[in-house]
């Protein structure tokens, strides 16, 4: 039984941010709520050593981020040691794709359930106006091998902009059907600047009405309560809104490990943060640690109430 928080929520999945370097800079991103701090990156072993902490806690399900945690060259090692943890049934990743044709099949082998890819257009150029680099046939061919080496399902992350890519619906759900991949829609998040958000927020409600019409059916996922479609194609659909509300927080099972080493009880908060690195680094017990998760634990509060 997972450890629950002073809410009643219990606290199943970690998100590990394995390093905040990214070779991608993407308009939108959101730098998962960290501050930047690009010097201090957590050892492969330190991860392993938190990750089977929180695992003795009841947390089963992984998950790795960035930044870019292609962009570490200890991945594969990083991965194995997780999944070889016992208590942890799930270890998925969250890739920008860029690297993934070259990293699928050892991420396979190394024990990496399932992958998510930021996809961010189908098309160069937008691909390139998104993300300041040119690799949308690098990611796409990622995606193409991720699925050919059963990193199942495959989900494809696609943060719809106004005016930008917000007419590509259609063609994605026709590549999400044709290569037998999970298509997630994401409403654009807000994080700070106005001027870009009011420019570039396209509201997600009519595209779910059209998708209600058009599914051959709907699941409705116990998280969020979020809908999955099942079009006529096969493609399977997820319209992911804006995590700012009292929904989300009411369901959130997820405690945030940052690259430099701290947990982080809540996505919206940068002030509560409970660092780990440091203690670690000095040679504290795994009793101490273990006080220290739990702390960060109790210090977890729903944001939007
Ligand atoms: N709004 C919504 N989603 C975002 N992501 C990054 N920044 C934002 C934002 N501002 C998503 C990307 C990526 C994942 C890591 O987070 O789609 O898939
Ligand atoms: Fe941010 Fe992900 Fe884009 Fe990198 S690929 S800039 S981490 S959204």
């Amino acid at each position: 039984m997972a450890i629950k928080d002073p809410f009643g929520r219990a606290v199943e999945n970690i998100r590990v941010s394995v390093t905040q370097r990214c070779n991608f800079s993407c308009i939108y991103c959101h730098r998962e709520g960290q501050t930047p701090n690009y010097g201090v990156e957590m050892s492969a072993g330190e991860i392993e050593r938190i990750v089977r902490l929180a695992a003795s806690l009841g947390v089963d399900s992984v998950k790795l981020t960035g930044g870019e945690p292609l962009l570490r060259s200890d991945i594969i090692d990083i991965t194995r040691g997780i999944s070889s943890i016992s208590g942890v049934k799930d270890v998925s990743m969250t890739t920008n794709g860029f690297l993934l044709t070259q990293y699928a099949e050892q991420l396979k082998e190394a024990g990496l359930s399932r992958v998510n890819v930021s996809l961010v257009s189908l098309k160069p150029e937008r691909f390139r106006f998104i993300t300041g680099i040119n690799a949308h046939k690098n990611v796409i061919d990622g995606i193409i091998r991720a699925v050919e080496v059963g990193l199942n399902p495959v989900k494809a992350n696609v943060v719809l902009l106004k005016n930008v890519n917000d007419d590509e619906v259609g063609e994605l759900i026709d590549f999400a059907g044709s290569h037998s991949i999970v298509l997630q829609i994401i409403e654009l998040e807000k994080f700070g600047n106005e001027i870009f958000y009011d420019q570039y927020h396209a509201d997600l409600s009519s595209l779910e009405k059209e998708l209600e019409g058009k599914a051959s059916k709907i699941i409705v996922r116990r998280m969020q309560h979020r809908k999955k479609y099942i079009l006529d194609n096969g493609a399977e659909v997820e319209v992911v809104k804006p995590m700012h509300n009292t929904e989300f927080c009411l369901h959130c099972n997820r405690i945030r490990l940052t690259s430099d080493g701290r947990l982080k009880p809540c996505l919206f908060r940068n002030d509560n943060l409970v660092d780990l690195l440091e203690p670690m680094r000095r040679g504290v017990s795994d009793e101490y640690l273990k006080n220290l998760f739990i702390e960060a634990v109790m210090r977890r509060k729903p944001y939007f109430i």
